[in-house]
């Protein structure tokens, strides 16, 4: 079956295509097209334009332009729209109104494509469901992932985030979804919104996509919970559902614990039933991030209970707490690679994890977190209690200073002013049966250290 007929590509972007051809995807890059798809030509760090003809070449059955680039031949199956983002906004659109599935839209500070991708597993288990393949949230990634929305999806579940105020809410009507979630409220991005009120509303707007009817699922252990449960009723919310440890939550976190192994255990109550989670994922986040997933699945009226096991596949994603072991002379240690990413909650969240994991030695090798503004040097410094669980912590970069300098004496590993000068010093100090944490902002690039870390020989 086709995702796209040529007329309803038409249709859909009111654009010129003198083609016939139905196209079976949506890609914006030629290194992961595939043959038969609309090949869409955005203008982001690179002009999409440039590539068309290697896309056409490399079997695009059609390729989305607002001209005709230099070496493209006239005659090629070309889509002419005015402005390349509006027409994929615009097949965004079209793939909602054709669609019978049931939609539900995540945003917050950390957590959205943990979240995500437990929902498609959840709401997988119910029926075909569709999520986008990575961490497409943005202005291109939202249309994109619902331009890619197949006909027959029962699910759909949609990634929507946010760099700067006003963002969500336009992202979040396109999507249109009968649930909403807002995962998080703390400092990620927090130097582009200026204090966590601002990050507050601009998450809580998601509820303005809501269709009537709808249900928002929101943080109960937030400290604007109040506030987002208001900020959802007047954009129309039916319903609100929150979730997490506190008692008041309708969808309750009752316990959670790290296992020896690296997997998190936890009992999450639905109403007046528990239920039991095991995820091979190493990380309390982790069980919070369920807690959410399954208020959403209780917002669309579903069966907990039959989607719950599928969550026994959970894997997080590269670079996001999954565990391996490395070699060091005389046996091996543990690594946590969570080189992804950090914003001040998941800095929190990763030390926690570290303190609670059985091991002989913690250690926690730490890159600077970004983004901050002027919020920086005290939002590392006040990471310096929880990182000084570990027992050993290693620091690098500028603003780790700022925590570094306020460990305890007999916490402090090294500090580098890079991660490339730092792998070696963590190298050189780990021992058999340690357990090492790696995490840092990715423009920190802390997946050096992890390359020194696993890389065989010295
Ligand atoms: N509920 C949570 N609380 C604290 N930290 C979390 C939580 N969920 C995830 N994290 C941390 O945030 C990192 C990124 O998680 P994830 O990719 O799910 O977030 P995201 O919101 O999609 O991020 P992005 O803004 O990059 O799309 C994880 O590696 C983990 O360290
Ligand atoms: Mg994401």
């Amino acid at each position: 079956m086709s995702l796209w007929t040529a007329p309803e590509l038409r249709n859909a972007t009111a654009g010129q295509l003198d083609s016939s051809l139905a196209v079976a995807g949506v890609s914006i890059d030629t290194r992961s097209l595939a043959p038969g798809d609309l090949f869409v030509a955005l203008r982001d760090q690179r002009d999409g334009h440039d590539f068309v003809a290697e896309a056409l070449r490399r079997g695009a059955a059609v390729a989305m332009v607002d001209h005709v680039p230099a070496g493209v031949p006239g005659d090629a199956p070309l889509l002419r729209v005015p402005d390349t983002l509006a027409g994929l906004a615009a097949l965004g659109t079209a793939a909602r109104a054709r669609s019978r599935a049931r939609f539900a839209a995540v945003t917050g500070s950390v957590g959205k494509t943990g979240t995500k991708d437990m929902l498609r597993l959840l709401l997988g288990a119910l029926g075909p469901t569709h999520a986008a393949v990575a961490s497409y949230n943005n202005h291109w990634g939202v249309p994109l992932t619902l331009a890619r929305l197949p006909r027959d999806a029962a699910f759909a579940v949609i990634e929507i985030g946010m760099n700067n105020p006003g963002e969500i809410a336009p992202l979040a009507r396109i999507a249109a979804p009968h649930a909403v979630a807002v995962t998080t409220v703390a400092e990620a991005h927090i130097g582009h919104m200026g204090s966590l009120a601002a990050v507050a509303e601009e998450k809580g707007s998601i509820a303005l996509g809501l269709v009537p009817g709808g249900v928002a699922v929101l943080p109960r252990d937030s400290a604007f919970y109040a506030r987002l449960v208001e900020i959802a009723h007047a954009a129309g919310a039916a319903r609100v559902i929150g979730f997490g440890r506190d008692p008041a939550a309708e969808v309750r976190l009752l316990e959670a614990a790290i296992r020896p192994e690296g997997s998190t255990s936890c009992t999450i109550a639905v109403g007046q039933t528990s239920h039991q989670v095991v995820m091979p994922a190493m990380g309390l986040h982790h069980a919070e991030n369920a807690c959410c997933a399954l208020a959403v699945v209780a917002a669309l009226g579903l069966d907990v209970a039959r989607a719950v096991p599928a969550l026994a596949q959970y894997a997080p994603g590269a670079g996001r707490g999954a565990p391996r072991e490395v070699a060091v002379p005389g046996g091996t240690a543990l690594l946590i690679d969570e080189s992804y990413n950090a914003a001040p909650p998941a800095m929190r969240a990763a030390l926690q994890t570290l303190a609670e994991r059985p091991g002989l030695r913690r250690i926690a090798v730490l890159g600077d977190m970004r983004e901050l503004g002027t919020f920086s040097a005290e939002l590392h410094a006040n990471l310096a209690p929880v990182a000084a669980l570990a027992d050993l912590v290693f620091c690098c970069g500028p603003e780790m200073t700022a925590l570094y300098d306020r460990l305890p004496a007999n916490r402090r590993g090294a500090h580098a002013p890079d991660s490339a000068a730092l792998g070696p010093l963590v190298k050189a100090a780990l021992r058999p049966g340690d357990v090492v944490l790696v995490k840092g902002a990715l423009g920190s690039r802390m997946a050096l250290v992890v390359q020194a870390l696993t890389e065989t020989g010295s």
